[in-house]
This record gives C-alpha cells, sequence and structure tokens, in this order.
C-alpha cells in the first residue's frame, strides 16, 4: 500500500478523528514561532534547527521523531530553556521562555537522581526548593511516587535502584512540580525492551489520570506510535518539521494494537517521511564476487 491508497476507516467519521476534533479546540500551551537553532563551533556554524512551526495542545502527547543529529536534543532543550534560540519564539501559556522554570519538567535518557539522596528526599527537594513546608512536601512526594509505583522504595537511594525504577522516580520529580508540560528526551531509550514497554503502559497511565501535556522524543517508532497523539516528524539535519502526523490508533492503547491496520498504516507513514525511498538505493550495483580462481575446474553458468 503506498500513502495514496489511504485506508478506508481514515475517511469515516469515527471515534478517533472525533478525539482530534475535541483535542483541537483545547486551548494551546506551548507554541514554537519560527524557530532556528545554530550553533557556532570550531569548524564553522551548524544549524540544528530550521524553521521549526507547531502548536501543542493542553493534555496533548505529542511524540517529536527523527534521525539521529537531527536537533531533538536541541528542540527540546530550548523549549526547556537550556538553550536560547537563534531567532523565532518559544511560548508557553503565550508568555516567551528564555529560562528553565518550574512551569516545565524535564527527564532526559541519563539518570540525573541526586545519588546522595533516598526516593522520598529527590521527589521532595523541587517542592522544598519552592518553598513548601517540609511536611507538605513529604506528603505531595509520597503521593507521586505511589503514582508511578515505587512507594516501597521511597527510603532506597537511587543505586539500588534499577533504570526503569529510577526513571520512575525522575517522572514522579518533574511531575511534583506541577509543570504545564513534560519534556522527556528518549527516557526510555537506555532500558531492556521489557522494561521500557512496561515504562510506556506507566506513563500512559500517568497521563490519563492527571492533566498533563507531553512532549516524548524517541527515536522509536513503535514507542511514538504508542504514545502519542500527534508525532512532529523532524528531517535529516538540519532539523527542519517534516509533517505532523495525527495518530489514528484508538485509545486507550494497548500492546495488541501494535499489529492492527490502523497502526501499522501509520508506521508505514513515518517510514516514508524518514527513509523516503531515493532512486540511488535502486540502481545501487550488486557486487559479483568471483570466489574460483580462473582456471579452476569451474562448471561455467549459462
Ligand atoms: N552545544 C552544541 N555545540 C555545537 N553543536 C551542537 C551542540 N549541540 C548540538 N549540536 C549539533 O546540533 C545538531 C543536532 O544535535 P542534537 O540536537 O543533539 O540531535 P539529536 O538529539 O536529534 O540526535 C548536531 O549536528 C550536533 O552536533
Ligand atoms: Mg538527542
Amino acid at each position: 500500500m503506498n500513502s495514496m491508497e489511504l485506508p478506508s476507516y481514515l475517511d469515516q467519521a469515527d471515534p478517533v478523528r472525533e478525539r482530534f476534533d475535541r483535542l483541537k479546540q483545547r486551548e494551546i500551551i506551548l507554541e514554537v514561532k519560527d524557530l532556528n537553532k545554530k550553533f557556532d563551533t570550531s569548524q564553522g556554524q551548524v544549524t540544528a534547527l530550521k524553521d521549526i512551526n507547531f502548536k501543542t495542545h493542553r493534555r496533548e502527547f505529542v511524540c517529536v521523531i527523527g534521525p539521529s543529529g537531527c536537533g531533538k536534543s536541541t528542540l527540546i532543550r530550548t523549549l526547556a530553556g537550556l538553550e536560547s534560540p537563534s531567532s523565532g519564539e518559544v511560548l508557553l501559556d503565550g508568555k516567551p521562555v528564555f529560562e528553565p522554570g518550574p512551569d516545565r519538567g524535564m527527564v532526559f535518557q541519563g539518570y540525573t537522581l541526586f545519588p546522595w539522596l533516598t526516593v522520598k528526599k529527590n521527589v521532595m527537594f523541587g517542592l522544598e526548593m519552592h518553598g513548601h513546608s517540609r511536611a507538605t512536601a513529604e506528603g505531595e512526594a509520597m503521593e507521586w511516587i505511589e503514582l508511578v509505583g515505587l512507594s516501597q522504595f521511597a527510603d532506597s537511594y537511587p543505586h539500588q535502584l534499577s533504570g526503569g525504577m529510577k526513571q520512575r522516580v525522575a517522572i514522579a520529580r518533574a511531575l511534583a512540580n506541577k509543570p504545564r508540560i513534560l519534556l522527556m528526551d528518549e527516557p526510555f531509550g537506555a532500558l531492556d525492551a521489557q522494561t521500557r514497554g512496561k515504562m510506556q503502559a506507566n506513563l500512559l497511565e500517568i497521563w490519563r489520570n492527571i492533566d498533563i501535556t507531553i512532549l516524548f522524543i524517541t527515536h522509536d517508532l513503535d514507542e511514538a506510535i504508542y504514545l502519542a497523539d500527534r508525532i512532529l516528524v523532524l528531517k535529516a539535519h538540519p532539523g527542519e518539521v517534516n509533517e505532523l502526523i495525527e495518530v489514528s490508533v484508538p485509545r486507550p492503547r494497548t500492546v495488541e494494537q501494535f499489529i492492527s491496520a490502523e497502526f501499522l498504516a501509520t508506521k508505514q507513514r513515518l517510514e516514508e517521511l524518514i527513509h523516503p525511498p531515493s532512486e540511488e538505493d535502486e540502481s545501487l550495483p550488486m557486487h559479483m564476487v568471483r570466489m574460483a580462481k580462473v582456471g579452476d575446474d569451474v562448471e561455467p553458468v549459462e
């Protein structure tokens, strides 16, 4: 099936369509306008992001995919206020972003917990820093720790936890500050497949139950389709928006859907966007290797 032959379910009035109509009526949390980012390096200027434009609605789950080096981390760091745009702007609730703030929670691929603090103290950290009393911070921290399923480990230290558990704490810590948006940069990229699947399901469960907008970076197509309402596809370097596609897979999502027609059609569309077929690939000659020396007793091939 090529992308011209859209499957019939995409044309029909269906619950997925209605979900998108409702989603678009919600307020805009994040708006990225004509964003460009260039880095000056010893080898000259590198364009990491080029004319990026998109909007994210309240409680939307947006995934960003694109090949390695296309500017995904630069984009999310700019949204977080860790990098400043070369031109253009990032608006959160209509206000320009200049620096990191508690309205944006971050979860990175690398583990970023304070190793000298327990799980509970790690989650309390931001709450106490923002002026909550110790008792309030502790109560709230325990609720978030319960939400990510780690109540039994509240007094453990990060080195006593598995990779997946550390990322659960990182999610609890980011959410405890009640951000408007959760920014996640390949948070499950270092986990084994089984743990990763559990983390994805847990994240979807959390997202369904609280008022949070999520922008999630991944280079795994299955992960993006399983999680997202819409997927922002970045072109290969320099990062430029290729397309923002709607994921027509119904919610709630289940692993059984990985082989559904909607899922596979979306995956094919993404593959076409990320790896457009080039004429060059098809015209590559096959390399013939002659295994026998000339003069050997080899039967001639007709
Ligand atoms: N601090 C920096 N200084 C110079 N170049 C950078 C810096 N950060 C990223 N880049 C360059 O910007 C491009 C995009 O990088 P990045 O955002 O990390 O991509 P991705 O996360 O998609 O793999 C790459 O060419 C990278 O080398
Ligand atoms: Mg990256």
